[in-house]
Order: C-alpha cells, then sequence, then structure tokens
C-alpha cells in the first residue's frame, strides 16, 4: 500500500492552482478551521497552501500511517532506534525525574545555596558548560532563553577553535568556577580537549587536587569519566536510551537547573510532559506534531520544496534555530530508509530572529526564486520587556506573515502610482506559506512545551520517512578522516594516497 509521503504528489495535482488570498477571501472561518491550541501553544496553520478537502484527504492518508501507535512504541521503550537496538527514552527524563536527576537537583541546591563550597571556601559563582552538539546547544538555548540571575554565570564552550573557550575563560574567575564536561559518550574529541585544557587552567589557578573538585562530567559512559580522573560523586549519568540531541531534558541539563534555578528546569520538564500527553492522546487532526509533520511532508514530498525557515521573534530564541537544525537535520537527514524508493527526506532547515531577518535574508524570503514555508515563532506575554518593544516586534511578526501570503501586484503598484519602470523590481508574488506558532509566555513551561513539539514533530517525520531519527552514522566519516590529517599536522607523516586538495592544502599548513 501506498505510504503518506507517497501519495502526495498525486493530492498536489488535485489541489491544482492555489492561491492564499482567494482561499481567505471565500471562507471567513478558515483561520478557525486551520488552527490549533496546545499546553498554551496557539499553531495558526492557514496559510499554507491547504484546501479543506486536501485537509481531509491529508488526514485520511495519514490514518494509515498508525502514527498513534508509533508514539505509543516511543513512549513505551520499543526500540525505535533501530541500527543501535535502543529505544528513545527522552519523554521518561521528563516524566518522573530519576535518582540521578533527584542526585544532581540537590546537589544545584547546595551549591546555589552556598552550602557546597568551592575546595578555597567561596560560593560558587560561575558554570563553564563544554559540551558539543546535543550535549549543548539544548542546554544552551534553555539558559540563553530563561536566565534569569538567580542561578550562576554560566557559559558554554563548544568548539575546537580555542577562540570559544579563551572568551567563556574570560569571563570566569578560576577558584569560583564550577565547570561540568557535558558528553554522552565521553569520546568527543574537542569536548576532550576542551575539558584538557580547562582543566589545565583550573590546576595553575587553583592546584591539581582543587581543580578535581571544580569539575563535574555528565555522560552515559561513568567509567570512561572516571578513568579520566573525575570522582565518581561529580559524575552525573543519563541513559544510553536518551538521545544526544534529545537529552537537555535529562543530567545534561544540569546547566538549565544552576543557570536558571531548579524550579525553571522543573518547568521546562513539566511542559514538556504536557506536549508528551498531548501528542500520546490528542485526535490526528488535532494533534500539533502530527499536523506540524504532515505539514512538512506535504511542502517536501507534495511540492518537493527543499528548505523550511525557523523564524523565531523572540531574542531569547535566538538559539532555536541552531537546535532544530540538529534536531531535525541530524535526525532526518538520512537516505536509509524503509520506503522504495527513498523518498526525499528533511529539507534544509535555516533560521534567523525577527526583526533582524527582514534585514538580511528577509528580501529572498518575499523576492526570491525559491518559496519555502517558514514557522514565526512568537510571544504573546513578555513581561522582560516593555511593552512598547513587544508590540513593534509583534506587529512585525504578523506583517511578515501577511507580507508573505498577500504579496503586492502590479496593479496595486499601479494604484499607487508607481513608476512603471520599477514594477518588476517592487512586485511581491504573495501566496508563500508560513505558520504562526505562539507561546502564551516565553517562560520555562512553554519553552518545554515548544521543544516537545518539534522533537515529536521530528520523530513523526522519521515515521513518515521511514527513516531512524536516532542515529547519526553520517557523521563518522569526518572524524575518521580527520585523525590521520591531524597526525601529519602534528608532525607525524602525511597519509599515503591523498587527494591533491586535502594534500595540497594540508602542505600549505605545514609549510605556513
Ligand atoms: O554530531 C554527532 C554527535 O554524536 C551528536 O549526535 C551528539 O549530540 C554530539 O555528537 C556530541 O556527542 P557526545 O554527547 O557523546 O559528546
Amino acid at each position: 500500500m501506498a505510504r503518506f509521503v507517497e501519495k502526495l504528489p498525486a493530492l498536489k495535482a488535485a489541489l491544482g492552482a492555489f492561491d492564499l488570498r482567494q482561499a481567505f477571501a471565500a471562507d471567513a472561518r478558515r483561520f478557525e478551521k486551520f488552527h490549533l491550541q496546545a499546553c498554551g501553544l496557539h499553531l495558526d496553520y492557514s496559510k499554507h497552501w491547504i484546501s479543506d478537502e486536501v485537509w481531509r484527504r491529508l488526514g485520511e492518508a495519514l490514518e494509515d500511517e498508525q502514527l498513534p501507535a508509533a508514539a505509543l512504541r516511543l513512549k513505551q521503550g520499543a526500540a525505535v532506534n533501530t541500527t543501535e537496538g535502543r529505544a528513545a527514552t527522552h519523554m521518561d527524563c521528563r516524566q518522573r525525574l530519576s535518582d540521578e536527576q533527584h542526585r544532581m537537583l540537590a546537589f544545584v541546591d547546595a551549591v546555589l545555596s552556598g552550602r557546597h563550597k568551592t575546595p578555597g571556601g567561596k560560593n560558587y559563582q560561575f558554570l563553564l558548560h563544554i559540551g558539543m552538539g546535543g550535549s549543548d546547544l539544548g542546554p544552551r538555548l534553555v539558559v540563553d532563553a530563561l536566565k534569569n540571575g538567580t542561578g550562576l554565570s554560566a557559559h558554554f564552550v563548544a568548539n575546537a577553535d580555542a577562540a570559544d573557550l579563551q572568551r567563556s575563560l574570560a569571563a570566569c574567575v578560576p577558584d569560583e568556577t564550577l565547570v561540568v564536561v557535558t558528553s554522552k559518550t565521553f569520546s568527543t574529541q574537542e569536548t576532550l580537549l576542551n575539558a584538557a585544557t580547562t582543566r589545565a587552567w583550573l590546576d595553575s589557578a587553583v592546584g591539581a587536587e582543587a581543580a578535581r573538585h571544580h569539575m563535574l562530567a555528565i555522560t552515559s559512559d561513568a567509567l570512561r569519566a572516571t578513568d579520566m580522573g573525575f570522582f565518581p560523586h561529580n559524575i552525573y549519568t543519563f541513559p544510553a536510551s536518551v538521545g544526544g540531541r534529545f537529552c537537555l531534558w535529562s543530567c545534561a541539563g544540569f546547566a538549565i537547573a544552576a543557570g536558571c534555578g531548579v524550579a525553571d528546569y522543573r518547568q521546562l520538564l513539566a511542559g514538556a510532559s504536557a506536549m508528551d500527553a498531548h501528542f500520546l492522546s490528542a485526535p490526528l487532526l488535532h494533534n500539533m506534531p502530527m499536523m506540524m509533520a504532515a505539514l512538512g511532508c506535504w511542502y517536501r514530498n507534495g511540492w518537493g520544496l527543499h528548505a523550511q525557515g525557523a523564524l523565531p521573534y523572540a531574542e531569547r530564541l535566538r538559539l532555536l534555530p541552531a537546535w532544530l537544525q540538529q534536531l531535525e537535520m541530524e535526525s532526518n537527514g538520512k537516505s536509509a530508509s524503509t520506503l522504495s524508493p527513498v523518498p526525499a527526506t528533511a529539507p534544509l532547515l535555516f533560521g534567523g530572529t525577527g526583526t533582524c531577518m527582514q534585514h538580511s535574508f528577509g528580501q529572498w524570503l518575499h523576492q526570491g526564486s525559491d518559496i519555502v514555508p517558514v514557522d514565526f515563532i512568537g510571544v504573546l506575554v513578555d513581561d522582560r520587556q516593555s511593552p512598547e518593544h513587544h508590540r513593534v516586534l509583534f506587529a512585525h511578526l504578523l506583517a511578515q506573515s501577511q507580507g508573505l501570503m498577500k504579496g503586492r501586484s502590479v496593479a496595486e503598484l499601479q494604484r499607487a502610482g508607481v513608476d512603471a519602470a520599477l514594477h518588476q523590481h517592487k512586485f511581491m508574488p504573495g501566496n508563500r506559506p508560513s505558520s504562526i506558532l505562539l507561546l502564551s509566555r516565553l517562560d520555562a513551561y512553554h519553552l518545554g512545551a515548544l521543544l516537545a513539539l518539534y522533537e515529536h514533530k521530528t520523530y513523526v517525520q522519521s515515521v513518515l520517512w521511514g527513516l531512524n531519527a536516532f542515529d547519526q552514522w553520517g557523521v563518522e566519516l569526518g572524524k575518521e578522516l580527520q585523525t590521520p590529517l591531524l597526525a601529519a599536522l602534528s608532525g607525524g607523516a602525511v597519509p599515503e594516497g591523498l587527494d591533491a586538495s586535502t594534500h595540497a592544502n594540508l602542505n600549505l599548513f605545514l609549510k605556513k
């Protein structure tokens, strides 16, 4: 039987020419029909290329995919990570706190209250989080969005380029700094390099013995952390069944609790857990992650579009696009599908904050030769900024979504008396799709719900594309090829059989 994504080209053909402006003019209830609320999030998907008939048929086609059963499999710990024979248990992390999470939170509480002091008898003031990918992006995003002055001053390091670490070390006072080395495998080269350099920084400031007390390890491989000199009581673990890009909810979220407070960590998990409940119970056409997943496949596999945009109209969500890129593109940027022929899978995800993006790639969105569906992500109540700023921000969010749909016709330009020589240049095609996704408030609870929403959308799309969302074999080749090149750059032999480009550039570095 044809799968959902294989039915979409025919559905597109059945829809024929579709114009959002005409769709709204023809149906005063369009917004009501294509609008969902869940967990304090409002999803307006009325500005998408869907008619009542198409939406009905999309729903019918989705029924055959058994998505509620797929959601249940995820929840119940089935081995959805087929190539590694593992479950994906990120929902468990927020369903109920593990003993390890309780132990972590108790330690954070002791640090923030001053009961747990540095070996030198001071209160910790700084947190240096060292991680990469999912061991960095999630905690970094959440702390950046929620930091409120109550926790430690948190700084994040990921890149092998020492400029990243140097910037953070310059902001921290060593004898008041808690270093958290976060790595699921405890084998990521950049993380271990940054950890070693940071250890030397601590050693020179507080002495080698005291330095060990300043350093925590958060990992699924406690043995490796122990072998690297971390005190066992300073190692916090999370299960190997928690995927790297899904780990912020686990002890890998240490920086969230220490940087924003234990209450915010708990509220973040509560919001995500509420979205889990919605995902597991809401009927298909009222299921926000399932509908967002279906829409994404509609454009990817029905219309052959190559990209999607994530545009947070909230400076505090500026890191959301980067987190989404790993979540969606590392989960579904694959071609090992159970479907045959393999469908087009995850599109490029790009993004940027509003209003700034209007002054960079906004031009491309309105008049570029490519059409991409975009998610405008906004906030209804933001008590951290003045009403005036918030009104300006929100008005631009609405105007961008409206403008992408409305465009500006030649007739309108003529009526406006625009010089005919400029008509071609000022013409805006319009009919460009977008969602408006609004958080009731930008707080821990609603941020948790938002992140879980996209996690579930990603998982549902992996089901629709026949992919394993939870492995990432594509990152292995680069890592393997780097090893002999690093050896050569470090004075060892130049590998045999290098292509001319790699060889020449290697020599440029060696002979610089
Ligand atoms: O990019 C590959 C990857 O394994 C990601 O999936 C992961 O989030 C990141 O590297 C870091 O891995 P670890 O947490 O094991 O250091």
